[in-house]
């Protein structure tokens, strides 16, 4: 631009007027649900001043069990197999941190109640945190274990194996869709709610089982946050439940959330606990155990069967069927030689899905003769209850395909 244009530019810019004018925030994440009647109070209010203060004692006390590890020399002591284990767990785990943190926006964009969005807000610091603390336990393990080769390559690693795809529609499925069925139902109702008790609590018992006291440290400090996301998402849902319109979407959405966590959460965690632990104590529990106590009773028992007191239809036959699968058919014993098996083609290509790879996959699993939403295929012919995928509609569920539809389809 000429210097004469840009002075006009200038003079044009200058003699408009500047009223002032108030931004009327855009509406990026939908929801069909209503939040007309329900109370703008947050009923567990939380409060900022003493938020920072914690979670720097927290902070500290991790880099502490960092330092001691070092220094005690646990990386020539702890279990190998365990450690090998954690080579995939510990590439999947931060992405639904970081996911869970760019839920909060969503979440807060949704419902109409500033209380909550102080308490939302809040849990968006916390999930970066735990992303990061996470990635920082990975690079210690990477600089000290006596064999790092695995940990160097996580990131890349956890786009490109199945087991990664499977993390990433996991994590993808907090902020993806309907703000409130994603970042509310899916990740606060019920993988937080439930499902962090056998990832973040029973997982690191059994890490530190194995010789491994510092992930125990970081992930209990992970841990001591989810009580307030917890509540973050019981107020969300308390707000749902004062408008009738939402209960077939909170009861379509529920079947969902459930059905989606169980798959992937007692999938992979149930395999780390009985395969990848080398501990043997005699009064050890098993995964069944661990989840019974839990999920079974800690959650279904004493948090969901009590919203039936608001007309919410539960899904028990969801709940028993996870209890089933996991049971009596062998549910973790069945995806521990899935990845047993496929763990050696784990890496079989490294480039992204080209168009003519596509037109094949295309050509080989035409639209319509294949299943997607919640993980594709079934891996263990167990089975998938209806009503389980996510959909539009409030009544019945159909399938969407998922980001990992494809890539784990070819896997
Ligand atoms: C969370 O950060 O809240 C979360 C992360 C992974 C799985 C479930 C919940
Ligand atoms: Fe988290
Ligand atoms: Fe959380």
């Amino acid at each position: 631009m000429s210097r004469q244009s840009l002075s006009k530019a200038h003079k044009k810019i200058t003699e408009l007027s500047w009223e002032p004018t108030f931004a009327t925030p855009a509406k990026r994440f939908g929801t069909d649900y209503t939040f007309d009647k329900a109370p703008k109070k947050d009923p567990l209010k939380q409060i900022l001043r003493s938020y920072f203060p914690m979670e720097e004692e927290k902070d500290n006390r991790v880099f502490g069990a960092m330092d001691g590890a070092i220094r005690g020399n646990m990386f020539r002591q702890v279990q190998e197999r365990w450690m090998e284990w954690q080579k995939l767990f510990l590439s999947i785990i931060p992405f639904p941190e970081i996911s869970a943190a760019r839920a909060m926006p969503m979440a807060i964009d949704a419902v109409p109640n500033p209380e909550v969005h102080n308490g939302l807000a809040v849990q968006m610091i916390d999930e970066v945190r735990h992303s990061t603390i996470q990635m920082n336990l990975k690079r210690l393990y990477m600089n000290h274990y006596i064999d790092p080769a695995g940990f160097d390559i996580t990131e890349k690693a956890f786009s490109n194996n199945y087991a990664g795809t499977i993390g990433r529609q996991f994590g993808e499925g907090f902020i993806t869709g309907d703000a409130i069925t994603a970042a509310n139902i899916y990740l606060t109702v019920v993988a937080e709610t439930a499902f962090t008790n056998t990832l973040f609590v029973a997982m690191p018992s059994e890490a530190a089982a194995n010789g491994d006291y510092l992930l125990p440290t970081v992930f209990h400090s992970v841990q001591s946050d989810e009580s307030r996301h917890i509540s973050n998402g019981y107020s969300i849902l308390l707000m749902a439940l004062a408008d009738e319109e939402n209960r077939l979407l909170l009861e379509r959405d529920l079947r969902y959330a459930w059905w989606n966590n169980h798959c992937v959460v007692d999938a992979a965690i149930g395999t780390f606990i009985e395969y990848g632990s080398k501990d043997r104590r005699k009064d050890r529990e098993s995964y069944a155990e661990m989840w019974r106590r839990w999920i079974y009773d800690d959650y279904y028992r004493s948090y969901l069967i009590p919203l039936e007191k608001y007309g919410l239809n539960i899904p028990h036959d969801l709940v028993e069927e996870a209890w089933n699968r996991i049971y009596n058919k062998h549910y973790v014993h069945r995806v521990a030689q899935f990845f047993a098996t496929g763990w050696p083609v784990n890496y079989w290509r490294i480039d992204p899905m080209t168009d003519e790879d596509f037109e094949w996959f295309e050509s080989k699993y035409p639209a319509g003769t294949r299943s997607s939403a919640g993980g594709g295929r079934s891996i263990t012919g167990c089975g998938t209850p209806a009503g389980t995928s996510r959909s539009r509609s409030r009544t019945s569920a159909t399938s969407t395909r998922t980001a990992a539809g494809p890539a784990w389809c070819r896997a």
